[in-house]
């Protein structure tokens, strides 16, 4: 049984094979090949555009989807999660996906369920179906020639799984990681790092911007997000007529994280990145339910 808790549970080849039928469930909108399934779908995190996103992508296959409520679950009666879902898994689902604060809670179900888990978000850790929605969206810019480009990362990368998961799977396919914040915000490990995005942006290909997790912080580093965006903010003055490729997993935080100037430019595809992650996961649903 196969299950998406990180990037890293799809080869390369199975993520060619997933973007050419993210390909074609973006033109087709809908199809019947997951008729008569049934996807569950778990958010103890706020989500907009995840929960919904999935949501779409079951139905334009023809599946039928469940929202665990989990306000009024039986978590709140003391139940443990994993007897929870051990519980949803007993009504013969097909897939379960799941979004916790909980580093690794998603991997801790695999072995309970008969079904895939899909990971939408555990805490600071991954976020796989995000990642291989940016990774599509860029590699579509490029046409297929997206090796050698560099992508700056920028923000609060060290909190977010947005990051991590991306950290995780860009450079699979040829792309060169900038990492661009504050000391305080920037993540351990051996990638290029700068401090502000005017030291590359004569370089880079693609910025990739990211809110500030406060919800994750555990210490207050700035008086204000204003405060902070004015170091941070990606503008139209700092990008001015380079051709970048602007791109935000949202929520956006505007005129902290993307000025309103450069999110209404045509290089700004943080909407474009909305229209695939439903194509995307379309074809993770797919290739999942129906292995
Ligand atoms: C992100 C998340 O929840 O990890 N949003 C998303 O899924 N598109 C990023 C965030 O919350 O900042």
């Amino acid at each position: 049984m196969q299950h998406l808790i990180t990037p890293n549970d799809f080869t390369n080849e199975e993520i060619v094979n997933l973007f050419e039928d993210a390909t074609i469930f973006n033109d087709l909108q809908a199809s019947s090949v997951l008729n008569g399934k049934l996807v569950i779908t778990l958010f103890f995190e706020n989500s907009t555009r995840t929960r919904s996103s999935f949501e779409i992508a079951a139905k334009r296959l023809g599946a039928k989807v469940v929202n665990l409520d989990v306000s009024t679950s039986s978590s709140s009666k003391g139940e443990t999660l994993i007897d929870t879902v051990a519980n949803l898994n007993a009504m013969k689902p097909d897939a379960i996906i799941i979004r916790h604060r909980d580093c690794g809670l998603p991997a801790s179900l695999v072995e309970h369920v008969d079904c895939p888990i899909i990971n939408a978000g555990d805490g600071m850790n991954a976020h796989p179906t995000q990642s291989l929605l940016d990774l599509f969206t860029i590699i579509n810019h490029f046409d297929g020639k997206q090796n050698g480009k560099k992508v700056a990362i920028t923000g609060d990368i060290k909190t977010s799984r947005v990051a991590s998961s991306n950290l995780q799977l860009l450079p699979r396919f040829g792309l060169e990681l900038i990492l661009v914040a504050p000391e305080h915000f920037m993540p351990l490990g051996d990638f290029r790092k700068v401090q502000f995005l005017r030291d590359v942006v004569d370089e880079v290909d693609v910025v990739m911007s990211l809110r500030t997790q406060l919800e994750r912080h555990s210490q207050t580093y700035y008086k204000s997000l204003e405060d902070f965006g004015k170091d941070y903010c990606v503008t139209s003055d700092i990008i001015g007529s380079r051709d970048i490729l602007i791109m935000h997993p949202g929520p956006v935080n505007r005129n902290i994280d993307i000025s309103d100037e450069l999110l209404a430019d045509k290089r700004c595809k943080v909407l474009e990145q909305v229209t695939n992650g439903v194509a995307v996961r379309m074809a993770i649903l797919k290739k999942l339910i129906l292995q």
